[in-house]
């Protein structure tokens, strides 16, 4: 039975990857981007297999109009993917409520609003996957990535939620955590940046930033690759809750369990010494 994909962010980079990989597979995609001319760009026009369409995540009335669409050609979705997002790189002190909201807008808000619009389709539907794509920066902080982080850090908890929630309709979760991926993440048209300098971080600020700059188009993982890999997952029976990409990410996860193990070991009786004796 052919599978319908609804991937949103799908104008390039990881988004558009997972489109044509699923497309490769015979399944069909409801590809989605801020600007429906970029997804028909990339994946060609639209056919028995393809519907592109206008959608910007931090815009619900565009969610549900969108999801409205695409059950109106296929007729269900088997696959969400919440693809969309973009890094805001600044130091905290140096970022502003409005960018935080404009990350919250896109990388967790976005994702709330399709899963509201797609959620009674595939609820009624008894069976589908959600792919909710975090980051590395989703279960590791790092200097830059306050607010970045942040996002992924709530989509990481939302999705853990929701997957208990939706698990009895026979809905799978997975949080997808890639490390660097050579898409357009790292370039001046995806990244955002503050604009309120504060001198003490400049000299970190400048080698941070390099540091970046000098990491776009070297980055390791391959986007197709890890397409591939969730058209795997998404016909897996009992896909995993979390799946870790790229070996940068892995090493970093096991370090990060590490570190939390030993922690949680060395307070360990100061932790439960807190229990109460009522
Ligand atoms: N590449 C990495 O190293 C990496 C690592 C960890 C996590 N991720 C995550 O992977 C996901 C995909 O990123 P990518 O690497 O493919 O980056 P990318 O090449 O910059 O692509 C980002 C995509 O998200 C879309 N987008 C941004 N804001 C949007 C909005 N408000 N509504 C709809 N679409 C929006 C962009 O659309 P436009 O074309 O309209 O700008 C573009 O299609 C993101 O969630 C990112 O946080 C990436």
């Amino acid at each position: 039975m052919q599978t319908t994909w609804f991937i949103t962010g799908a104008s390039r980079g990881l988004g558009a990857n997972i489109a044509e990989a699923a497309l490769r597979a015979g399944d069909r995609v409801v590809a989605t981007g801020r600007k429906r001319e970029d997804v028909s760009a990339r994946l060609g026009q639209d056919s028995e297999q393809l519907l592109s369409l206008t959608l910007d995540v931090a815009d619900a009335t565009q969610a549900q109009a969108a999801v409205d669409a695409a059950i109106k050609k296929f007729g269900t979705i088997d696959v969400l993917v919440n693809n969309a997002g973009y890094g805001h790189l600044g130091f905290f002190e140096e970022t502003t409520m409005q960018d935080m909201q404009a990350q919250l807008s896109t990388n967790l808000f976005g994702t709330f609003n399709v899963t509201w619009a797609a959620l009674p389709v595939m609820r009624a539907a008894r069976r589908g996957r959600i792919f909710n794509v975090s980051s590395l920066a989703g279960m590791l902080g790092a200097e830059l990535c306050s607010l970045y982080s942040a996002s992924k850090f709530a989509l990481e908890g939302f999705s853990e939620s929701l997957a208990k929630e939706v698990a009895p309709f026979g809905l799978h979760v997975t949080i997808v955590e890639p490390g660097p991926f050579r898409t357009d993440f790292l370039k001046p048209e995806s990244l955002r940046f503050g604009d309120k300098p504060i001198a003490d971080y400049d000299e970190r600020r400048a080698a941070l930033r390099a540091s970046f700059e000098q990491r776009n188009g070297q980055q390791p993982g391959d986007p197709e690759k890890l397409a591939e890999a969730m058209i795997k997952l998404a016909g897996d029976p009992k896909p995993p809750l979390r799946f870790i990409a790229g070996s940068i990410a892995v090493n970093a996860a096991d370090a990060k369990l590490a570190a939390m193990q030993a922690e949680l070991k060395q307070w360990r009786d100061v932790s439960v010494s807190t229990d109460g004796t009522y």
